[in-house]
């Protein structure tokens, strides 16, 4: 080989060596490999040269070539690694991490109260063998009063202070009794035995213990020889669930157009409440339903033969059994959305 080609290679490959070694970081080895490797770089040049190398030579030139070029190849390799872990260690060193920090905390969702409770409900009843069943919340004055033994005018009307929509017969339901009327018509003659919650709604001057909007969730059994004892039974045996074996449970006799007869069922307040007078106009109870036996007219608006089937009916207020619960002394504070007040259950 000539000596000055030998040469070339030995100086291309001192100068390659030297430069790598020159380059501080990742961009500047870049770089180097551009002007070494690159399209028209140095090692490129060289090996090109191969074809003006007088024959004979041509192999020595060949092998000495390519030694050089896979030295600086690996030279290069190692130094970019090299590059690399250090710009890792850099950047650990300037923003240190630190592992025993604790981590940031998710916020949770929870279960409005309102929901709990009903859910509590549905469970008590579901072991009890009611299925749950829903209606609309607008009704129609048919199905609110008429089917329900209050006729246009009838003077118990008064006792549900009512939402009228725009359109001449369509109100927004004040109680979820309308939806005894569906499940009658739906079940066809059938026997049944549903609970059926939702919303409510009443043009209420809105005060601690009345709201515009407040669930109720209605029960219904029909079928033969269906008594009151039956449905003291299945109150009673809620009661206990819900508030446990200590608290009183009070039946006492009332009215309604759509039962008969009628009752409702009241829960003690807690004893140690400061509030209790104040929430139970002194009397230490709570009303936490209405109930009694289907009023006949009432069966035959649902199609089923009063002088075949008996049935009762109750209505109950889930909030207020919050209130009984946890002795909660403004029921406004349910829909204000207040955290301070969610967050506690
Ligand atoms: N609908 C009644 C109300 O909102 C509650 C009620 C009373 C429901 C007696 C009933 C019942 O099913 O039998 O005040």
């Amino acid at each position: 080989m000539a000596d000055n080609a030998a040469d070339d290679l030995k100086t291309l490959e001192a100068q390659g060596l030297a430069e790598l070694h020159g380059c501080a970081d990742e961009a500047a080895l870049r770089g180097w490999n551009t002007r070494f490797f690159g399209d028209k770089g140095l090692v490129k040049a060289a090996l090109g040269k191969l074809s003006t190398i007088p024959k004979d030579q041509r192999g020595p030139y060949g092998k000495e070539v390519n030694r050089v070029k896979e030295d600086l190849t690996g030279a290069y390799d190692a130094a970019l690694a090299e590059a690399k872990d250090k710009a890792l260690q850099a950047s650990l060193t300037a923003n240190p991490l630190d592992v025993t920090l604790p981590g940031r905390s998710r916020p949770r969702g929870r279960l409005h109260p309102a929901t709990q409770i009903l859910r509590q409900i549905y469970a008590i009843f579901a072991d009890l063998g009611f299925q749950v069943y829903r209606t609309r919340e607008v009704e129609t004055d048919e199905l609110n009063f008429e089917c329900l033994n209050m006729p246009a005018h009838h003077p118990a009307r008064d006792m549900w202070d009512t939402f009228f929509t725009t359109t001449p017969g369509v109100v927004l339901r004040t109680h979820t009794s309308p939806g005894q009327i569906h499940v009658m018509r739906e079940a066809a003659g059938k026997p049944i035995r549903v609970i059926l919650p939702g919303m409510c709604y009443r043009n209420e001057a809105i005060s601690t213990r009345s709201e515009i909007q407040f669930y109720q969730v209605e029960g219904l059994v029909i079928g033969e020889g269906v008594t009151m004892a039956d449905l003291k039974g299945t109150i009673t045996a809620f009661a206990r669930r819900m508030f446990g074996p200590e608290r009183q449970v009070r039946i006492r006799s009332s009215y309604f157009p759509f039962t008969e007869p009628s009752i409702e069922v009241d829960i003690d307040w807690p004893a140690d409440d400061p509030n209790r007078d104040r929430l139970t106009k002194g009397t230490g109870w709570l009303e936490i339903l209405g109930a009694g036996m289907v009023h006949p007219n009432v069966l035959r608006a649902g199609g089923y033969d009063p002088d075949k089937v008996t049935g009762f009916a109750f209505g109950m207020g889930p909030q207020r059994m919050l209130m009984l619960k946890h002795a909660i002394d403004d029921i406004r504070l349910f829909w204000q959305n207040d955290l301070r007040f969610l967050r506690q259950f």
